[in-house]
């Protein structure tokens, strides 16, 4: 890496923005200046990161002006309002909501996928969805060697997928619903506290939700797969953070599950968690807060000779958000593939 940036995060108070500020600091990228920025509710608060204290500021007009990166993480509808505006002042933008994804001139990145996307960009780089990240990560090694058919999941996704705010409320229904009190539901549509719901995003006309959909679209554009079979349910857990999925998978031919194992254990971001001895597996107290995505209980389906079953469990704030976010910046960073200014005050 040559040259320190200047780099903004755009939606800095959030979940994801607070796991962007310690990955920056933990992964010591090269900062010139950093800018942090969220609704006007929150200008004026400060951040502190590496010891220096940071004003957060109302995204406006003026925000990206000498900026190299964005790093946007605030919801679809502030990256439609901005991400452009962006690009247009020269930034490139890494977007993590799911404005752009799906759009044929912006590269959808998982870095230990499909790294060369990203040199197509024209501004804006998607980051893909938590779910999609975590399940990719864990099957590619084996599509890459021969190529998956048909795939079910079954996700069991924490809280803090709905953001910082739906985490908090999680945890103040539990305390309510100990307490003897009824839970109040505002951020997630139902109480989320010794529960469980369906995703609530919205449905389409065949009855799979928006984030299954996102699930069968975004991995068939990652995977360039675009017949690639996919079904999901999304299932939204009492759980604080970290998401857990089951992953059925099917081949053309029998895989062999020390092979898979193999593979999967060598595989870049993916760390097998399995003792079948004391029934120890993936859990999401595990996951959290670590890069890696754990995988375990590989094995055979036994319901058809050409079939795999896994489970895994993965921090979807750090790999499915932050981590794959900073990834891409590293990678444009170290492929030469931003356009870096020079007109940025230094702090
Ligand atoms: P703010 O804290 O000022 O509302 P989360 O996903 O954890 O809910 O976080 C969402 C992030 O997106 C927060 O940083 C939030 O800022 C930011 N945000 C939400 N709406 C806007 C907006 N209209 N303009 C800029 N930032 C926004």
């Amino acid at each position: 890496m040559s040259k320190d940036l200047s780099v903004a995060i755009l939606g800095a108070t959030g979940a994801v923005g607070q796991e962007l500020l310690e990955l920056l600091a933990e992964r010591k990228f090269p900062l010139k200046e950093l800018k942090l920025l969220a609704s006007p509710r929150s200008a004026g608060s400060k951040i502190v990161f590496n010891g220096q204290e940071i004003t957060v500021e109302a995204v406006n007009e003026k925000s990206f002006e000498g900026v190299d990166i964005v790093l946007a993480s605030a919801g679809g509808s502030t990256s439609k309002a901005w991400a452009k505006r962006a690009v247009e002042a020269g930034a490139v933008v890494i977007d993590n909501s799911s404005a752009f994804r799906m759009d044929d001139d912006v590269p959808l990145v998982v870095p230990e996928i499909n790294p060369e996307a990203a040199a197509k960009h024209q501004g804006i780089i998607a980051n893909p969805n938590c779910t999609t990240i975590l399940m990719g990560v864990a099957i590619y090694p084996l599509h890459q060697v021969q190529p998956i058919k048909r795939i079910v999941v079954s996700t069991y996704q924490s809280a803090s997928g709905a953001g910082a705010r739906a985490m908090e409320e999680a945890k103040s229904q539990a305390r309510d619903i100990l307490d003897g009190k009824q839970p109040q539901a505002e951020i997630l549509p139902y109480p989320i506290a010794f529960n469980l719901f369906p995703h609530n995003s919205p449905l389409n006309e065949q009855g799979y939700c928006e984030e299954e959909m996102k699930m069968v679209n975004e991995t068939r554009k990652i995977f360039d797969a675009p017949e690639l079979k996919i079904t999901a349910t999304c299932v939204r857990v009492p759980i604080l953070r970290a998401h857990s999925e089951a992953i059925n998978l099917e081949f053309a031919q029998p895989f062999e599950v020390a092979k898979a194992k193999e593979l999967i254990a060598a595989a870049p971001g993916v760390k097998v968690v399995e003792d079948w001895q004391s029934n120890y597996f993936p859990m999401p107290i595990d996951a959290t807060g670590q890069d890696p995505v754990l995988v375990g209980r590989i094995r055979q389906d036994i319901s058809q000779d050409c079939g795999l079953e896994l489970w895994l469990c993965g921090d979807q704030i750090r790999k499915g958000a932050a981590l794959n976010a900073i990834q891409i910046a590293e990678l444009l960073l170290a492929k030469n593939l931003l356009t870096t200014s020079d007109s940025a005050v230094s702090v």
